[in-house]
């Protein structure tokens, strides 16, 4: 196949001046394939700003904030789901995939929010979930109120139960979130009915992706939102769409977590897993993708696909982004690896021959609203599956101020590398995970599906601090917030850190800044020699960056020092800290 390699897609150009009549900014200014360098900031709606003062993030809130954003330096916001949802699964159980729930607001402050963005020269990119729906969703309200073999129960996945009278469910699947991957249903006369599959909550039934009539209602999902502007798709789910034929029984070879990712330190097996189950990664999903890139091909300004795919080894999640399927997927391997110089040195080796491989960018990625905050998981000392989460009896909890500056050194070599980075909202501001939050105020389907096994996810989920004095420091008008923050979070709120040298936000402002003003997300990694194995150590075009995962300090070699992620003593880089040198 004839593959454009990155290079020929990433001359710069100039956008227009903004539609405010200013004169453009730096913050303009935008490679014309903008995703190939683009800086993508995630909003959680449930937790950034809440305008009406309910406790609950919504639209306006976050419309509101966008200024904050601008100010940051970043490109796109990717907005995390704001459908009609019974929220089960903090909105990723859509019951209406064309309309905005109440709780967040209504499409028209959807519109302000994406106007406001796009004036501001921040692209929108929505979450779409297709593999399944909410229960809630009139289709599934249909199938369930049609009778077995009917049209509107071959939109999902119905099937007989085993054994004589059909008790036991029809393979052994289990659910990611924990538990069966199957809810048997009640029929109408009392009598037991048949089983419907749910790879998460019971409440998320999986569409029926090889029925056409399925694939259609998407395509008009696609273009409800293009239509209004968005500019493009986080694709959910994106490698569990299709299910073998025969939806054949399998047992995972390690247990997993709870997005079907598991731990990178059996990457053989975890591989393996990747390739064999019935259920992830199947070949059809592409040709899915390859029909959605031609819907937004017919739109103008380059609008993108973005995979969550959890799968392995990068090689193969590259498939998801050959050039007539998705443009960009998620680089979950590069958020698993652990800190240290020869992991790290390997995974960004992998991750720029694999994407390369197939003309896409890589993409980096440290945190997300399903994954322990990276200012807390890069000092666990104790192995944490991806999705199980942190909580007061968790093994190998992390230190805190440990944690931090591992995470502002990590953050500092991540913006460093040439392709797309994806932030979380609140590492910004060193946000850590909450390790205490009450049971009772526990939210994730995780928590309540392993009887609080595993704590799941809601401790990365908690509303940010905007102002360390107002009530829920900021995140809205009133006291109230959906989880509780923390009492020490005053001290990390925004505007305690707004100009204040050192301070994570400042640190996260610069590193962005730089970037651009060195383009970065269009260079290429040139390994340098130099020093010991616990050194990453390469020069990006005009920069040259040292990270030191050790502990070992090291004497910087010459050059000037454009940025470094803690205050450094003359030229002595100590350990978990990352410098940028003028080349
Ligand atoms: C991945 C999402 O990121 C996660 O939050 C959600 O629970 C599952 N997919 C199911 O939709």
């Amino acid at each position: 196949m004839n593959t454009p390699s990155a290079r020929e897609h990433t001359a710069v150009r100039e956008v227009e001046p903004s539609m405010t009549g200013e004169a453009p900014t730096e913050h303009d200014r935008t490679p014309a394939e903008w995703w190939r360098t683009a800086v993508i900031y995630q909003i959680y709606p449930r937790s950034f700003a809440d305008a009406n003062g309910d406790g609950m993030g919504d639209l306006a809130g976050i419309t509101g904030r966008l200024p904050a954003l601008h100010d940051l330096g970043i490109d796109a916001i990717w907005l995390s789901p704001f459908y009609t949802s019974p929220q089960h699964d903090a909105g990723y159980d859509v019951a209406d995939y064309c309309d905005v729930d109440p709780i967040f607001g209504t499409l028209a402050d959807f519109d302000t929010l994406q106007h406001t963005a796009h004036e501001l020269g921040i692209r929108v990119i929505v979450d779409l979930v297709p593999n399944h729906s909410s229960s809630a969703h009139p289709w599934f309200q249909a199938a369930l109120a049609a009778p077995e073999g009917s049209a509107e129960r071959a939109h999902y996945i119905f099937r007989e139960g085993k054994g004589q009278h059909g008790e036991f469910p029809p393979n052994n699947w289990e659910s990611v979130f924990g538990g069966n991957a199957w809810t048997r249903l009640t029929n109408p006369d009392g009598t037991p009915g048949q089983w419907y599959l749910h790879l998460f909550d019971t409440t998320q039934p999986d569409f029926d992706w090889d029925n056409p009539w399925v694939r259609a209602q998407f395509r008009g999902v696609l273009r409800f939102w293009l239509d209004r502007g968005a500019d493009g798709f986080r694709v959910d789910v994106a490698h569990g769409m299709i299910k073998a034929a025969g939806l054949p029984d399998y047992t995972p070879p390690v247990e997993g977590g709870s997005m079907g990712g598991a731990t990178v330190t059996e990457p053989g097996i975890i591989a393996e897993w990747a390739e064999t189950a019935p259920y992830w990664a199947q070949g059809g999903v592409h040709e899915i993708y390859r029909d959605w890139r031609l819907v937004l091909d017919e739109y103008p300004g380059e609008r993108i696909l973005a995979a969550e795919a959890w799968v392995d080894p990068l090689s193969h999640v590259a498939e998801w982004v050959r050039p007539d399927e998705m443009h960009q997927a998620f680089n979950f391997a590069y958020l698993e690896t652990p800190w240290g110089g020869p992991t790290l040195r390997r995974v960004i080796d992998d991750s720029l021959t694999a994407f390369s491989a197939v003309g896409a960018p890589s993409t980096w990625v440290l945190s997300n609203h399903d994954v322990v905050r990276h200012a807390s998981r890069l000092a666990l000392t104790a192995e944490n599956l991806q999705g199980h989460g942190i909580g007061p009896k968790t093994a190998g909890l992390p230190d805190t101020v440990v944690g931090l500056q591992r995470a502002r050194a990590a953050t500092a070599l991540m913006l460093a590398l040439p392709g797309s980075s994806y932030l979380y909202q609140g590492e910004e501001l060193g946000l850590p995970e909450v390790i205490d939050l009450p049971d009772a105020s526990r939210e994730d389907p995780t928590w309540f599906r392993t009887n609080g096994e595993r704590y799941g996810r809601d401790g990365c989920r908690v509303p940010l601090p905007w102002e360390s004095a107002a009530p829920s420091y900021g995140f809205g008008p009133t006291s109230a917030s959906w989880l509780p923050q923390p009492a020490e979070w005053g001290t990390l709120a925004r505007d305690a850190q707004e100009g204040v040298p050192g301070s994570t936000l400042e640190l996260y402002k610069l590193a962005l800044r730089l970037r651009r003003e060195h383009a970065l997300g269009l260079g290429a990694v040139d390994w340098l020699a130099g020093f010991g194995d616990p050194i990453v150590h390469f020069r990006n075009g005009g920069v040259v960056v040292v990270a030191n995962t050790g502990t070992e300090p090291i004497e910087l070699p010459a050059g000037e020092l454009l940025l470094t992620s803690e205050p450094l003593a003359g030229r002595t880089l100590p350990g978990d800290t990352t410098a940028w040198l003028r080349a």
